[in-house]
């Protein structure tokens, strides 16, 4: 059976509006929800409000250029694990045996870009029946020193690599709008993304609200073209509703915006 592979974004999991803030209810009503999944599963989940304002204070993204941006490195890091922590704990607590994979101990990406990513662990964990749990991270790059490797970065690699049988975005909207529907009024929600529509959408889709370091929606959607160009499907749907990731994770499709080939 092919796995199958989730994404919480930050937004969902924490509050992106202070720091170190895990929206606790939220993630046990989740863990609860991926519980329900019936074969092999990959989860992957974002920074929030852990990674995304350490990283940016340091310039991770930048890559480096001083020594203090070590310290900085070291200290995304940390946060990473410390919100993966409560991530792994809500997931053994409803009984699903979840294991932490640091992307920075197997991921090498060079302009932003993965590079190589040693996978056998991810492979023979799932292989026995356990959950490896990933996350955005920093990590070593050839040609910057140090980069920011996005969650949505890994799961589009991953989705590949480990084929898959379908990706689901979990954010904190109903999907991808026209325009941001934070910041804007009258957009409309697009119930499925083809390839297409590639070139106009990427250009129009702006970044997320706050300290989002790693691109935003337009991000998402770009990661999950890619995929749809080799034929994978994925789905970006509201993990703040209760039910709804269960839902799609047990196979139903059209709850949120689907990115398809065509
Ligand atoms: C960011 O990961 C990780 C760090 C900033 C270290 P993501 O880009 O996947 O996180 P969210 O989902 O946007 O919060």
């Amino acid at each position: 059976m092919k796995p199958l592979i989730v994404k919480l974004g930050g937004s969902v999991i924490t509050d992106k509006r202070r720091r170190f803030a895990v929206k606790r209810a939220v993630l046990r009503r989740l863990a609860r929800e991926l519980a329900a999944a019936k074969g092999p599963l990959v989860l992957v989940h974002g920074g929030g409000s852990f990674g995304h304002p350490m990283a940016s204070e340091y310039k991770i993204a930048e890559g480096y250029k001083n020594q203090r941006q070590l310290m900085g490195f070291s200290l995304t890091h940390r946060a990473m694990e410390k919100l993966n922590t409560h991530i792994i704990d809500a997931l053994q607590e409803v009984g699903v045996p979840a294991m932490a994979i640091p992307p920075s101990a197997c991921v090498v990406v060079e302009g932003g870009r993965i590079k190589s990513m040693e996978l056998t662990p991810v492979r023979k964990l799932l292989e026995l029946g356990l959950v490896p749990v990933l996350y955005g991270d920093v990590v070593p790059d050839l040609s910057k020193g140090m980069s920011i490797l996005s969650g949505d970065q890994l799961i589009a690699h991953l989705a590949r690599e480990l084929e898959v049988s379908r990706v689901i975005l979990g954010v904190d909207v109903d999907g991808v709008y026209t325009a941001d529907p934070k910041k804007n009024r009258g957009t409309k929600l697009m119930r499925r993304i083809t390839l297409a529509d590639k070139a106009k959408l990427v250009a129009s889709l702006g970044a997320a609200g706050g300290r989002d370091v790693t691109g935003g929606m337009a991000n998402k959607v770009r990661e999950l073209l890619a995929l749809a160009e080799r034929g994978m499907e994925a789905e970006i749907v509201n993990a703040t509703k209760p039910g709804t990731l269960r839902r799609a994770i047990l196979g139903e499709r059209g709850l949120g915006t689907r990115v398809v080939a065509r």
